[in-house]
């Protein structure tokens, strides 16, 4: 095999511009040689856009494509499980966009499949995993220089939807559609970073409010508390209808405080590292209220300009070409896709512990959590 030859099922916002920048030669060992899409209306922009490229109406017969090696799932997202392992089981590799899916039942399900199919590569697009500070932040902490850890925070609310946005109707903004709002939505980045950095919780508290300042079914501003087996906590703030909002990731050790702020035009990384570790320093130090010798690290990005430079979807060809060199030459994943089900497990415990209002511990009881989901899609508009 000289390129990986993808086909993409669902050519909506998401996987059009795959399919661009597939088509406009981003990933030198990929190609585009299949698109998908139950919309006549997308089928026909793709007749008009794409080249030497089979259109498909339904993704079962681009799965018997013969110049199909790799399948990209860009639908909606109850149906990314679905037509992933059917994928795996037609012997494709796959590649599926972020959620993993709605619920981890079905994932945990996909999973096992793809475990077995070990010579068939998986990967997700959480194409943050690819952004410079989060990978130095992993460096960092995967190197011990932030020591054991205490504390994660995130406040990201700067993902703002207007009335206007949720109007468009279709899929978006309802339980039945969509599986969820700001969670499953906007989030699941960072709810993977939130445990690519830090870890699995033990327990979760959230409080969520469904339809805040928007006629929406769906919840659009959250509040959730995290504990961790090692004693650590973490917050986790995020909404849709703030503006401008934040976007401030701090995570907290024995070996310093690291933050994470983003905005439009910056993005910038603070590493303040303690010259003794601060459980060290507590174990011989006399004074009431010392402070502790430290350095300072700054890292920063223009974002806005990254973004121009870049199309916005840089990092998504770095998922494409990171996963082509990993069925082409075993390169080993930024984002394997079976820890796709771990931010998302995040993200229904947030949920089962909003909708009854208790504690969640994990893994989550998850036959609870789809019967709580099949209330909510049963009740929906
Ligand atoms: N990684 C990222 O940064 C990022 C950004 C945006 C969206 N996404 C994800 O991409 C996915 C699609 O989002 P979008 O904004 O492109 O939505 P969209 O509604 O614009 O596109 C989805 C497309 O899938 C098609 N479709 C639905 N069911 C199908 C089926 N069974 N077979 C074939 N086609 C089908 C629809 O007709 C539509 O054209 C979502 O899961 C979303 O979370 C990821």
């Amino acid at each position: 095999m000289q390129k990986v030859r993808y086909g993409i099922v669902g050519i909506g916002k998401m996987g059009h511009t795959h399919a661009l920048k597939l088509q406009a030669g981003i990933d030198k060992n990929g190609a585009l040689t299949a698109v998908c899409d139950v919309a006549g209306e997308r089928r026909t922009w793709a007749e008009n856009k794409l080249k030497d490229v089979k259109i498909y109406s339904d993704y079962r017969e681009l799965l018997e494509d013969g110049n199909v090696d790799a399948v990209v799932v860009a639908t909606p997202h109850y149906a990314h499980p679905v037509i992933a392992a059917e994928a795996l089981n037609a012997g494709k590799h796959v590649l599926t966009e972020k959620p993993a899916g709605v619920y981890t039942k079905a994932v945990r399900e996909l999973n096992g499949l793809a475990q077995k199919k070990s010579g068939q590569v998986f990967g997700i697009m959480y194409n943050q995993r690819t952004n410079p500070l989060y990978k130095y932040a992993k460096e960092l902490i995967d190197g011990g220089e932030l020591g054991e850890l205490k504390r994660i925070n995130w406040i990201i609310t700067n993902w703002y939807r207007p009335q206007a946005y949720y109007n468009q109707g279709g899929w978006r903004g309802t339980w039945d559609g969509e599986g969820g709002g700001v969670l499953i939505n906007q989030c699941p980045h960072q709810l993977d970073i939130f445990q690519w950095l830090g870890g699995m919780p033990s327990k979760l508290k959230c409080y969520l409010k469904e339809g805040a300042n928007r006629d929406i079914e769906v919840e659009n501003d959250v509040t959730f508390y995290t504990e961790y087996k090692n004693g650590a906590s973490g917050i986790f703030v995020t909404s849709t209808h703030d503006f401008p909002g934040t976007n401030r990731l701090e995570i907290d050790g024995c070996g310093g405080r690291l933050v994470i702020e983003q905005n439009l035009l910056s993005e910038k990384l603070t590493f303040e590292k303690l010259k003794v570790k601060e459980d060290e320093f507590n174990k011989t130090n006399e004074k009431f209220m010392p402070r502790i010798p430290m350095t300072r690290v700054v890292k920063r990005t223009n974002a806005f300009q990254n973004a121009v430079r870049l199309g916005l979807i840089g990092q998504h060809m770095n998922i494409f070409r990171n996963f082509s060199r990993a069925v082409l030459f075993g390169e080993k994943l930024i984002a394997p896709g079976i820890e796709g089900i771990n931010g998302l497990m995040i993200s229904n415990a947030a949920y089962l512990s909003g909708w009854t209002g208790t504690e969640v511990e994990f893994p989550i009881d998850e036959e609870k959590f789809l019967a709580e989901l099949n209330k909510k899609r049963g009740e929906g508009r």
